[in-house]
């Protein structure tokens, strides 16, 4: 059983060395990228706060694909063209969106959603994943939310 200690009042970069430990814990020595998947996207609503989806989008055939999350229901295939997700898996950049309805093409899979943090996931030089985090708040994420998340992109890259 795994029982991690959170606190959303901690400052942001203590946030994202905890949550890193945390998902170095449940990942240390399981090789099953689904069950990886699935620990850390419960990890990442535990920890951060002011969520309404977070989660994985699986590169397959060219186009994304729903993977593991938590939050409601989402939209299951993004096209490289489309959305946020789209744009961050396409580009190789991380999509750091202030305000999801400024952003051209922006998918709304959850009318909630108004600010969104999109963090490729890279192995041998190709986007395999991305991380998507979305939040009922505009500018809810920040440099330190991206560099956390990207740190997080850069370890799961030998796990998922
Ligand atoms: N809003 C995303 C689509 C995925 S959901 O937010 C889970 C986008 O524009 O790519």
């Amino acid at each position: 059983m795994f029982d991690f200690k959170t606190s959303s009042e901690a400052p942001k970069p203590q946030i994202y060395t905890d949550l890193l430990d945390a998902i170095k814990a449940v990942t240390h020595g399981e090789s099953d990228s689904i069950a990886n998947m699935a620990n850390v996207a419960a990890l990442l609503w535990q920890f951060l706060p002011d969520l309404n989806w977070a989660g994985f989008y699986r590169m397959v055939d060219g186009e994304l694909v729903l993977g593991p999350f938590a939050g409601k229901p989402a939209c299951i295939r993004i096209a490289l063209d489309k959305g946020v997700c789209g744009a961050a898996a396409r580009t190789g950049e991380a999509q750091l969106v202030d305000d999801v309805h400024a952003f051209p093409g922006h998918i709304a899979c959850d009318g909630d959603t108004q600010s969104e943090l999109v963090v490729p996931v890279i192995q041998n030089g190709s986007v395999t994943h991305v991380i998507d985090l979305d939040s009922p708040s505009k500018a809810r994420f920040d440099k330190d939310d991206l560099h956390g998340i990207a740190a997080i992109a850069s370890y799961l890259a030998d796990y998922i």
